[in-house]
């Protein structure tokens, strides 16, 4: 009756202190620990906070940040981790990522706006995006964004006259696709061939627009620009994205061009079965470096990184209240809980899987295997199948690794507000993102 994911979904184990196992690597923990995040009981977060909230775990947050720095930074060369504000980004997650160091990297005016009045300075900003409105550049330039991603042609025109028109002049990248083949590595999804973003490669796009940008005494082009994909396992695919960067940037020394920066992107991926056993970030840097090294036209250059989901996931927690339980016509128990798809729409886009336990006794004996719902008009499977222990109404549903493009995502369809955001740490618990409420969800309507 459980499908193929269900009965994986079913192995993990949501441990008292919110970290991830595989069911067998599950030693002798007492049945009746409670669930703590931040070390905050999650049954009392959920009484205080409402639900669904999602609940960040600040030290495991900041200490996953200290990790891509110790990892990144531990050579001569230059490095700058940048966080990929998409996976998730308020005020107050943006001012943690500065403090701890951290660029930030952002894609729409709201996310740059976020960064800035949280304190970050506009230089330790990237703007991406594959479509900048004039607005959008003006906007980065008068606030003095330290770089511009150039996407596509139109842009140098359009950047340079924002910025001649403020007097000022900008540091740009050129994204370029190397055309990696979807077929060889099927991870790499967004520097393929069919891809919109970047100038391609092979066919001289990306060399023109380096020429073009370098015409405008209004930009400084620092290097290049690559993400190949999101959610990629085998490090091997930054081996191959490394190599075909450094042909290309061969091929522009030859002709006299030579760089300071190259950004590879991010796109460190978690693994969904067993988190624990996910690439590390010093994986990642070894695989990045050991490409690197092999390139003489690479011993000189910054390198960028921008990790989103690998920084943010395992740092958040979702909790849910159980509303109902019943038994499906197929036989299968089930739950449904009071969110769903429009606070973490991964599942239904994705297929995403989670772990979830209940909070009050994640690791008591299960009874049965259930399928957890989410409470939207529509199939909205959140859990496909996860073995719990007699969930009742009322009990509080954790849902783990729901750091990433969850709220990033979120929605208010079928007009559910969206979820709160809490920041625990050391047995306190700060609200970061105040809970929508039915008024707020009706305050653009126009009568
Ligand atoms: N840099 C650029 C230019 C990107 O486009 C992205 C993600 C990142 C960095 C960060 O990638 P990460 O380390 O988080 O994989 N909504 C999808 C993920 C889309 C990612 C898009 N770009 C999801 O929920 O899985």
């Amino acid at each position: 009756m459980l499908d193929e994911n269900a009965r994986r979904d079913a192995q993990s184990i949501i441990l008292p202190d919110g970290e991830v196992l595989k069911r067998e690597r599950m030693v002798d923990k007492q049945a009746v620990t409670p669930l703590t995040l931040g070390g905050c009981s999650a049954s009392d977060l959920a009484d205080e906070f409402g639900t669904p909230l999602l609940v960040i775990d600040e030290d495991r947050l900041r200490g996953r940040m200290r990790e891509f720095r110790a990892a990144f930074e531990r050579t001569s060369r230059r490095t700058l981790v940048t966080y990929a504000g998409k996976a998730l980004l308020v005020r107050a997650l943006a001012r943690l990522v500065h403090d701890e160091g951290l660029a930030v990297d952002v894609c729409s005016q709201a996310e740059l706006e976020t960064a800035v009045r949280a304190g970050v300075p506009a230089a330790r900003c990237v703007l991406h995006g594959c479509y900048k409105t004039a607005a959008d550049l003006r906007h980065a330039v008068s606030l003095g964004v330290g770089t511009i991603v150039i996407d596509h042609r139109d842009e140098i025109d359009a950047l340079a006259s924002a910025a001649a028109a403020q007097g000022a002049s900008c540091r740009v990248l050129v994204r370029v696709n190397p055309g990696i083949s979807a077929h060889t590595h099927r991870f790499v999804l967004t520097g393929a061939p069919d891809s919109k973003f970047g100038f391609p490669i092979a066919d001289g796009q990306a060399a023109a627009a380096i020429d073009a940008a370098r015409g405008k005494p209004e930009l400084e082009v620092a290097g290049i620009h690559c993400h190949i994909g999101s959610q990629i396992l085998d490090l091997s695919a930054y081996a191959i994205e490394v190599d075909a960067l450094c042909d290309f940037l061969d091929a522009q020394a030859a002709a006299g061009r030579r760089f300071q920066m190259l950004d590879v992107g991010g796109g460190l991926g978690l693994n969904e079965d067993d988190a624990a056993g996910s690439p590390t970030p010093l994986a990642w840097a070894d695989a990045l470096y050991g490409a690197l090294d092999r390139r003489p036209v690479a011993r000189e250059l910054e390198l960028i990184v921008e990790p989103g989901r690998s920084l943010v996931s395992a740092a958040g927690t979702t909790l849910y209240r159980v509303g109902v339980r019943k038994r499906l016509p197929d036989g299968c128990d089930a739950i449904i809980v009071d969110g769903g798809m429009s606070d973490n729409p991964r599942p239904a886009l994705y297929g995403a899987r989670y772990p979830a336990a209940i909070a009050s006794r994640p690791l008591a004996r299960p009874s049965a295997t259930f399928r957890v719902f989410g409470r939207h008009c529509e199939t909205d499977l959140l859990v496909a199948g996860v073995d719990l222990p007699d969930p009742r109404p009322g009990d509080v549903l954790a849902v783990a690794n729901t750091g990433a493009y969850t709220y990033a995502m979120s929605s208010n369809y079928n007009r559910f507000p969206r979820p709160a955001i809490v920041l625990a740490a050391a047995g306190v618990a700060r609200l970061i993102a105040r809970r929508e409420t039915v008024d707020d969800v009706l305050r653009l309507d126009v009568e």
